[in-house]
C-alpha cells in the first residue's frame, strides 16, 4: 500500500470521523427524549452520511491516484477508534445529557480535523479538497454549536440538587 502524505492521512481521518458520527448521532437519538431533538439528530446523521459520500467522491480525484486504498484504510482505523471512544463514554447507564456531552466532544473534534485539512490544503491547492472543506466546515461548525446548545438546554432544565 502506498505511503500516506499528511493531507491523505487527514482526509482519511475526516472520512472515518464522518462514518463514526453517523453511528454516534443514531446512538444519541435513542437517548433523546423529545421529538425535536430526535429530528435534529436525524438531520445530523444525514449530513454525516453526505459528508462521507463527498469524501469518497474526492478520493476518485487524480490527486489521489494510487492512494485510495491506503486512505480508506486510515478511515477505517479512525472510525474504529472513534467508535470505541463512544462505547467507553456512553455505557449502559448513559442518559440524554451524557449523549449530548459526548457529541459536544465529538463534533468539536470533527471541526478541528476539518480545519486542519483545510489548512494543509492551502499549500497543496487541490480544488476538489477545497470544495469539500468549504462544504464540510460550516456543517460541522453548526453541529458543534447545536450539540453544545442542546446539552446546555438539557442541563438547564435539570434539577441540580436531585439525585439521578
Ligand atoms: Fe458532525
Amino acid at each position: 500500500m502506498s505511503e500516506l502524505r499528511n493531507l491523505d492521512e487527514k482526509l482519511g481521518e475526516v472520512l472515518g470521523l464522518a462514518q463514526a458520527a453517523k453511528g454516534a448521532t443514531q446512538k444519541v437519538g435513542k437517548l433523546a427524549e423529545e421529538d425535536e431533538r430526535r429530528r435534529l439528530l436525524d438531520q445530523m446523521t444525514e449530513e454525516a452520511e453526505e459528508t462521507a459520500r463527498r469524501c469518497e467522491t474526492v478520493l476518485d480525484d487524480a490527486a489521489f491516484d494510487g492512494r485510495k486504498t491506503a486512505i480508506l484504510a486510515q478511515a477505517r482505523e479512525t472510525r474504529q477508534e472513534a467508535t470505541e471512544m463512544m462505547s467507553t463514554y456512553l455505557g449502559d447507564d448513559a442518559d440524554e445529557l451524557d449523549g449530548f456531552e459526548f457529541l459536544v466532544m465529538a463534533e468539536a473534534g470533527e471541526v478541528g480535523h476539518w480545519k486542519i485539512l483545510d489548512t494543509l490544503n492551502e499549500r497543496a491547492g487541490i480544488a476538489a479538497v477545497r470544495e469539500l472543506t468549504s462544504y464540510a466546515i460550516p456543517v460541522q461548525d453548526r453541529h458543534e454549536q447545536l450539540a453544545r446548545e442542546t446539552a446546555l438546554a438539557i442541563a438547564g432544565a435539570e434539577d441540580p440538587l436531585a439525585v439521578s
